[in-house]
């Protein structure tokens, strides 16, 4: 399998791109209690960006604030030249901002294909949903065979596979991934990073949230660093994974041990 992204001209063409993604300002959280206070952030159209932090600094709530699930208390956010920051859920999913949901979220008494198609609720175009998802299929060939099978019969690594095509079938033009190597096996992990990184090939923007840092900045262009709710730092992938703050907060081993197991 070989996994390398071609980071620096392709970032350098998208640098001087659209911004498909703008969040300005944004405050957000739960109730009274604030947990994003002051988010700014960038993605432009084509790369993928990688959001990285540690456990409970705001990753998830800043995903929720960008597809809706929950309400900005500050800010604004802008997908595609429009501000989103007051609609609902599903008219970003319309506009092509699609959160993947999580693993546990597929529906293990249903079908794959059942669940597959669950994804495209919010679309009225019937012969282009049919024709993505033979293209969802073609994307994972593993969900083609099993899609008679209930969804609780795969394995972790196929739901992954699940939730990101159910996510496909909403017609992204951004998908917004939420820790999608949580809880799998290292080369399972190999093998849905190719697979995101075969989805943006493909044209769609991707922001990933990932605990998994090193393979996240192997994977993305750009990324950002949130800690307690505010972005503390940020930078081409390259760098930071370089970065020796970023190297002692949050990597061990060494960067090219990784980049050999992705090539094996
Ligand atoms: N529904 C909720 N109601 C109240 N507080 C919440 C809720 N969800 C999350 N929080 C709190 O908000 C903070 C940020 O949580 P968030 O889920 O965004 O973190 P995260 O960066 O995604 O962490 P993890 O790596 O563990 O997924 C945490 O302190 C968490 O306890
Ligand atoms: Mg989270």
């Amino acid at each position: 399998m070989l996994l390398i992204v071609q980071k620096g001209i392709h970032w350098l063409e998208v640098a001087v791109g659209e911004i498909l993604l703008e969040i300005k300002g944004v405050h957000a959280g739960y109730g009274n209690l604030k947990i994003l206070r002051g988010i700014d952030m960038k993605v432009p159209t084509g790369g993928i960006v990688t959001l990285l932090g540690g456990n409970g600094t705001g990753k998830s709530t800043l995903l929720k604030a960008i597809s809706g699930l929950i309400p900005l208390m500050e800010g604004e956010v802008t997908f595609d030249g429009v501000s989103v920051s007051k609609l609902k859920p599903h008219e970003r999913m319309r506009l092509g901002l699609v959160q993947v949901t999580q693993a546990k979220e597929a529906y293990p008494a249903m079908t794959v294909e059942e669940n597959l198609v669950l994804g495209a609720y919010t679309r009225k175009d019937r012969e282009a949903t049919k024709a993505d998802l033979q293209k969802v299929y073609d994307f994972f060939p593993v969900l083609r065979e099993r899609r008679k099978q209930l969804s609780g019969t795969l394995s972790g690594g196929e739901v992954q596979m699940l939730v990101i095509g159910r996510g496909l079938m909403a017609s992204p033009k951004m998908l917004m991934l939420d820790e999608p190597s949580a809880a799998l096996a290292p080369k399972v992990v190999l093998e849905i990073f190719a697979n995101i990184n075969r989805i943006a090939k493909s044209g769609v923007t991707i922001l990933v949230v990932e605990q998994n840092v090193r393979m996240a900045l192997i994977l993305a262009q750009y990324g950002y660093i949130i800690r307690d709710g505010v972005i503390m730092m940020q930078g081409e992938a390259k760098e930071l994974i370089s970065d020796p703050a970023v190297k002692e907060s949050f990597l061990g081993g060494s960067v090219s041990d990784t980049t050999k197991a992705l090539r094996n």
